[in-house]
């Protein structure tokens, strides 16, 4: 008989019950089944950052997704991927002498005005980048949870601050989604202990590999460390979850971005807490069986 129990106190990372419980291999003592996230939504279904690509994870049953979050030159926060508009919208072609088409230096009602899907398929012609405001709606509308990134905060003075007053503003502060629906995600040591020290009930995430060593100087502030799958180890696994995070729970690890069968099973059975993928039903089928 295959010793599989259901870890439910493993959901403790996110400090909910409603969160997918993770499956534990008795016999191996690792997590075979961790949160599966979709990255930049649904992404190879649908064009990244979109409110089509938020959609299309819905569709597909899959509850997390994850975004970029960056900022406007009149200061609107906006989800797009890349500091310039260039790969995944036709800001070349509606404003030609623009380049380089940096995010920061086009308006709001500019970006509005840009197709952020027709790079990826004619049927998404007219799709726009979402504002993080009409973002953060159709997550909640969707009923689906967010692995929100703060992309180069050091190009966006003061982003992380303005991020936590949308957020509130929309309702994403309360107790339920600080506990259950929001994990703050970025690269920035820096930024992250920002989010931290503002709202310290939000659940964060760096991003990276930081050394072994290095890493008790994070679990002051941060509550996952997600790293490349490339990059990760089952004794790294070990090592992130071998220490306490900032809301008293062991420190957890997301990986990414892991696209096919083989590597989600691999990541799974070094015990890694979440799957951050393009293809959630490539993943989910691997580690789940449906
Ligand atoms: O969520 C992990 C992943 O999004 C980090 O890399 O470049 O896709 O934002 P990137
Ligand atoms: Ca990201």
């Amino acid at each position: 008989m295959h010793a599989r129990v259901v870890a439910v106190t493993a959901t403790a990372v996110l400090g909910s019950v409603a969160l997918l419980p993770p499956v534990h291999d008795v016999r191996a003592g690792v997590a075979v089944r961790p949160l599966v996230i979709a990255h930049r939504g649904a992404s190879a279904y649908a064009p990244e950052n979109t409110l089509q690509a938020v959609d299309k994870a819905a569709s597909m049953g899959v509850a997390w997704v994850e975004n970029d979050v960056q900022r406007t030159r009149d200061g609107r926060l906006v989800v797009i991927h890349d500091d310039t508009l260039r790969r995944t919208t036709d800001a070349e072609r509606v404003f030609p002498g623009r380049a380089p088409w940096k995010v920061k230096d086009f308006t709001a009602a500019e970006i509005a005005r840009l197709d952020a899907g027709s790079w990826f398929g004619a049927a998404y012609k007219g799709t726009r980048v979402p504002t993080l405001e009409a973002y953060v709606d159709r997550v909640e509308h969707n009923h689906q949870k967010l692995l929100l990134e703060i992309k180069n905060p050091e190009l966006y003075p003061g982003i992380e601050r303005q991020t936590l007053k949308l957020l509130g503003d929309e309702g994403w502060l309360d107790r339920r989604h600080l506990t259950n629906r929001l994990v703050v995600q970025s690269f920035s040591a820096a930024g992250l202990r920002t989010v931290h020290e503002l709202k310290p009930g939000v659940r964060t995430g760096l991003l990276g590999t930081p050394a072994a060593r290095d890493l008790r100087r994070y679990a002051g502030y941060a509550d996952l460390i997600n790293p490349s799958h490339t990059a990760l180890t089952p004794a790294y696994v070990d090592a992130v979850h071998a220490l306490t995070g900032p809301h008293g729970t062991p420190m957890r690890v997301f990986a990414w971005t892991v696209d096919d069968a083989a590597t989600a099973r691999t990541v799974a059975r070094y015990g890694v807490d979440g799957v951050i993928t393009d293809k959630a039903d490539v993943v989910r089928r691997a580690l789940y069986w449906y």
